[in-house]
């Protein structure tokens, strides 16, 4: 049974044990609410480390202040059994208050790259991940950090700070797991009512339509977006936030197509935002 640590003492005493054996360490830093996107990252950890650390944390810190934090799903005994499932070996489980003391300071900021897309829909937020992010590294000590792609700018924002504070951690990007229809996996896909998951499809469907556009030859990026835009706006119910295409590495917007370009959108079905990507290679 996979074991339950909520303090620094007791996951420091799992994690000198591992050592001692001989083990490397694996980490997936999650909010909860785990489903199988978590449990592919889970599983990649289990194949390639000797001991998995599962860090289950919602972080006040990357909510904005009208965001869903105090709503945000908590299924704790679920994700555990999960956890379980997926033979990970330890669960990370902090309360808020031993993350963040009263008498906490300390923030890390990623420039430029915390402040376009996701960063400019939620300020604030990438340096509330990247703060999270290095304390868990800090106190796992993992040789080995798992990420989904499916927030394409999170992983782009951690590379950045493993490479500029020489975090001595490798990290691993795992593909987008997606429902049937498209649809990636989110823990706030189950905010959505029957008629808005139906029209939620829409935000693959608009990333298909580009991949399919981008395949045919078209290179300019604005007649994509304005497409994608049109086909969004004839769905009930969903309000793209933004659509952007660009550079993978900087996030700088693209206006013609070149090199490795990542296609990244954020649509409002109700009041739920829910955010996809696609990368695109244009061969020169
Ligand atoms: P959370 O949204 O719980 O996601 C945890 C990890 O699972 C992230 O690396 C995310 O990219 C990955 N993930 C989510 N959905 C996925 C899917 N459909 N396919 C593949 N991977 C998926 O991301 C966070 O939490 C937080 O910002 C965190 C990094 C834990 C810091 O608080």
């Amino acid at each position: 049974m996979v074991v339950v640590a909520t303090t620094i003492e007791e996951t420091g005493t799992a994690i000198s044990d591992a050592r001692r054996r001989g083990l490397s360490l694996g980490l997936v830093p999650t909010m909860g609410a785990l489903h199988a996107g978590h449990a592919s990252l889970m599983s990649r950890a289990r194949r390639e480390t000797g001991f998995v650390v599962v860090s289950i944390f919602v972080n006040p810190t990357q909510f904005g202040p009208h965001e869903d934090l105090s709503r945000y799903p908590r299924p704790f005994e679920k994700d555990v059994a999960l956890c379980d499932a997926e033979s990970a070996d330890l669960v990370f489980h902090p309360r808020p208050e031993l993350m963040y003391p009263p008498a906490f300071k300390t923030y890390v900021e990623v420039h430029e790259l915390q402040d376009m897309l996701e960063g400019a829909s939620r300020p604030g937020h990438f340096r509330g991940v990247a703060t999270v992010v290095l304390k868990l590294f800090s106190i796992i000590q993992p040789e080995f950090a798992y990420f989904g792609q499916k927030d394409a700018q999170q992983v782009r924002v951690i590379q950045q700070m493993v490479r500029d504070l020489n975090v001595p951690v490798k990290l691993v990007v795992c593909p987008t797991i997606r429902e049937a229809d498209g649809l990636a996996l989110s823990s706030r896909n189950q905010y959505l009512s029957v008629e808005e998951r139906k029209n939620a499809v829409v935000i693959f469907n608009a990333l298909s339509d580009i991949r399919k556009r981008v395949e045919a030859g078209e290179r300019n990026v604005p007649a994509l977006i304005r497409a994608a835009q049109e086909r969004i706006d004839k769905v009930a119910d969903a309000r793209l936030d933004y659509l952007a295409i660009v550079d993978h590495d900087t996030l700088q917007p693209l206006q013609t197509l070149t090199g490795r370009a990542l296609v990244a959108i954020a649509v409002f079905l109700g009041r739920t935002r829910l955010i996809d990507n696609i990368l695109l290679e244009i061969p020169s």
